[in-house]
């Protein structure tokens, strides 16, 4: 389908449109409201976007045309696939170029929660110098719960056992055979919650796992538990978790996602033991490169009359 038009509505790797251009007719527009998105989606055959565009149904089914939605990453909860598989449009993701950038990430945000790095960096840099008040924790020995070990929860579980934490994991996918040979435990969610130090969601948002951290959950866990979310705002509840950090229940959170992004109004800001990231798990040159390329090559195929691997 040599004339074929795409879009691409996120920034997206020079790697990955090398690809497409060779192909077809590419425009890079990027930022466009909803109502700007469905003013030029007819014109296209696909589009390309990353986390920030909506591909809402109106948009969908503004693009008479389209055939198919790539997804320059893991989580498709931006994409009204449901609307997209009423129309016959394909939806494609690239669910494994960023793997390890997210896991990276989610290794420092817990040892940047264990250490307040982030808190001492800003102090020192105000020309203050509060050794006392940053005392940390070691990681060793500790006990990190994995909520979900897909692909991240796995690879986050091969470097926490390198640092000699103890890992136990939840996912009702998962058997325990597998996780054994990883070196992890797999219990209930409801054990997990009471014996972790430290707990790590990498799920993908659904109705299972909404607000899975909540105050329920919260009141069963150790005093002093620390949380991770570098998977999808809305695995845990916020506004909990608020109350949990200013009770001290939770001596500190680490969030690069949040149920509103940016959380610009969030009282998660203003807290000192919560650090955060403006969803940067995936912003590595290396994982912007593979899911440009994954997603690009999926769009080739596709429009060519092939199939999608990952939908
Ligand atoms: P994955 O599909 O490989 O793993 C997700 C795991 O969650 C699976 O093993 C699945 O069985 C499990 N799961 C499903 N329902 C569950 C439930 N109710 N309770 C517990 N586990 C459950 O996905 P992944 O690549 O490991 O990504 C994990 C999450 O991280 C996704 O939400 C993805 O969108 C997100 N992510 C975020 C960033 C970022 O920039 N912060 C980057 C990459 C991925
Ligand atoms: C993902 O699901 O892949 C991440 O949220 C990263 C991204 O923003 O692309």
């Amino acid at each position: 389908m040599a004339n074929a038009r795409i879009l691409v509505s996120d920034p997206l790797a020079e790697e990955g449109l090398v690809i497409l251009k060779e192909a077809f007719t590419v425009d890079v527009k990027t930022d466009l409201k909803e109502d700007e998105l469905c003013g030029v989606i007819g014109e296209y055959d696909a589009l390309i976007v990353r986390s920030g565009t909506e591909v809402t149904a109106k948009v969908i089914t503004a693009g008479k045309k389209l055939r198919f939605i790539g997804r320059a990453g893991v989580g498709v909860d931006n994409v009204d696939v449901d609307a997209a598989t009423r129309q016959g449009v394909i939806v494609a993701n690239a669910p494994e170029g960023n793997t390890l950038a997210a896991t990276e990430h989610t290794m420092a945000m817990m040892l940047s929660l264990a250490r307040n790095i982030p808190q001492a960096n800003a102090s020192l840099k105000k020309k203050e110098w509060k050794r006392s008040k940053f005392m940390g924790v070691e990681l060793n020995e500790k006990t990190l719960g994995i909520v979900g070990f897909g692909r991240i929860g796995r690879e986050v579980a091969k470097r926490a056992n390198a640092m000699d934490m103890k890992c136990v994991a939840y996912d009702p996918f998962i058997s325990k055979e597998r996780a054994a040979q990883l070196g992890v435990r797999v219990m209930s969610l409801a054990e997990l919650f009471t014996v972790a130090d430290v707990i790590t969601v990498h799920t993908p948002l659904i109705k299972e796992t909404k607000h899975v951290i909540n105050a329920k959950s919260i009141a069963t866990m150790k005093d002093g538990v620390r949380i991770i979310n570098c998977a999808r705002g809305g695995i845990i509840d916020e506004a909990a978790l608020v109350d949990a950090i200013k009770s001290g229940k939770v001596a500190g959170a680490a969030l690069d996602v949040f149920e509103t992004e940016p959380p610009l109004e969030s009282p998660l800001l203003s807290l000192d033991n919560v650090i955060v990231t403006p969803h940067l798990g995936a912003s590595t040159v290396e994982a912007q490169k593979n899911v440009a390329i994954q997603v690009a090559k999926q769009c080739v195929e596709v429009l060519n009359g092939g199939s999608a691997k990952y939908v």
